[in-house]
């Protein structure tokens, strides 16, 4: 690191504790996105996608990891399978398609074809190979560890680390609140959006995990001023009281509670599921939650919105997953999907699909606000004078070593909610996983 006076430059180590500042450049760099592939994406759990996105055998989606294509396959014996989406002769690749069905993948180029468990099936000149030919060797090349947790897809290319579990740690906690609180889970509504935006894949990370902050700035007009704002006065009140909750490596979530009736703002006819899928002190805290927005380190994020009220004493909102895919320095792929309870009824997933994507959606009025923003910090990251001035994330340093008591989950809670505790709680796990092996 280098300090000229009170232009501090980070560099090679990138945030500076004591002052909570980040450099410009790891939001930009191209040397910083090539480093990220190995020291960040090589070696963490990526969601791959819901068990519910490939519910029967033979269905399929595909899927990147840091830029690798993935095949992700319910396989004739009814377990998942991921591949990387190339063939094992030239590297073609073998599924073309968003979606589908399946019941082998076929390479355009010269045929080679494959089964769903990955497996060659035929060259279609086996007999032209030499003699003694380990078939079995040339099959679609597996991710190298698979595993899922409560239906939600993760895959590694690291032998090594951590398992899932190990990984998410007390995270499930929080993730049970919004994709596993009622017997049956989380269903997935339809395929994701997908869009590409002029944003590095931490600038979405951190908005998500959690810059509350930009709330009352950015999404003043939908929060408050439009013709049916989407939240009432009493919740702006409620931020006030609001929760950052960290849980170790990189992951957080934000809780914004809202006192009232149990499940206020949830279908009447789940609150009974949510009792019994919940351990209680889980059920508790949904019984006040008005909004949940998160990070799981290091690309995927969620936010419950805002509760509307759609009717006096009906409240509706949206789940959305979302996926930050770093494609090039400073540019995401966006993978959007929305989620209810497998439970709920049709009319209200519909319902709730429709508010996600109006919220959220490409198009979305949330969205929007968002990305015309994210898109203009890029301008600023690697330039020449711009990048010898760190970003100030000093809200964060008072509170970082003094969590509030009494939360009920696990994990630390913080306070205020508009410091920026989490998001740099987030960038200094980066800046671990960064630097660690080059120290
Ligand atoms: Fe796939 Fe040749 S590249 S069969
Ligand atoms: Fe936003």
């Amino acid at each position: 690191m280098t300090n000229d006076g009170e232009n501090v430059r980070l560099d090679p180590r990138w945030i500076d504790d004591q002052k909570g500042l980040v450099s410009r450049e790891i939001f930009g760099s191209p040397a910083v996105h090539e480093l990220e592939k190995d020291r960040i994406f090589r070696k963490s759990w990526l969601y791959l996608g819901h068990e519910t996105e490939i519910p029967n055998s033979g269905d399929v989606v595909t899927r990147t990891m840091a830029g690798d294509p993935v095949i992700v396959v319910r396989r004739e014996d009814g377990t998942i399978g991921a591949y990387l989406n190339s063939c094992a002769h030239r590297g073609v690749k073998v599924c073309r398609v968003d979606k589908g069905n399946t019941r082998r993948f076929v390479c355009p180029y010269h045929g080679w074809s494959y089964g769903t468990d990955g497996a060659l099936i035929s060259t279609n000149f086996d007999a032209l190979y030499p003699e003694g030919t380990d078939f079995s060797t040339m099959g679609l090349i597996p991710v190298t560890r698979l595993d899922s947790y409560k239906g939600m897809i993760f895959g590694n290319w690291s032998e090594e680390g951590e398992s899932l579990d190990e990984y998410l740690g007390d995270f499930r906690w929080y993730l049970d609140l919004f994709f596993a609180r009622t017997p049956g889970g989380a269903q997935v509504l339809g395929p994701p959006q997908r869009f590409v935006v002029n944003a590095d894949w931490k600038t979405a990370a951190i908005n998500f995990g959690t810059d509350n902050t930009h709330v009352i700035t950015t999404h003043i007009g939908p929060m408050t001023l439009s013709p049916t704002p989407f939240s009432p006065p009493e919740l702006m009140a409620a931020l006030g009281d609001a929760v950052q909750v960290s849980t170790g490596n990189g992951h957080s979530v934000s809780l914004v509670s809202l006192p009232g009736e149990r499940y206020a703002h949830y279908p009447k006819e789940l609150h009974d599921l949510y009792d019994a899928a919940l351990e209680p002190e889980q059920a508790d805290v949904l019984a006040s939650l008005a909004i949940g927005v998160s990070t799981v380190f290091p690309n995927l994020s969620f936010i419950e919105n805002t509760p509307t009220e759609v009717e006096p004493g009906v409240y509706m909102k949206g789940l959305l997953l979302r996926q930050w895919h770093p494609i090039a320095p400073g540019q995401i792929e966006v993978l959007s999907w929305q989620f209810a309870e497998v439970e709920a009824s049709a009319d209200y997933k519909r319902a709730v699909h429709v508010r996600a994507v109006n919220d959220f959606g490409v198009g979305g009025i949330f969205e929007q606000e968002d990305v015309e923003l994210w898109s203009s910090v890029g301008s600023t990251t690697t330039t020449p004078a711009a990048r010898e001035h760190p970003f100030v994330f000093s809200t964060a340093v008072p509170f970082l070593d003094h969590p509030v008591p009494g939360h009920a989950g696990p994990g630390s809670a913080y306070q205020p909610f508009v410091a920026e505790i989490t998001q740099f709680k987030f960038l200094q796990h980066w800046n671990k996983l960064m630097t660690e092996s080059v120290s």
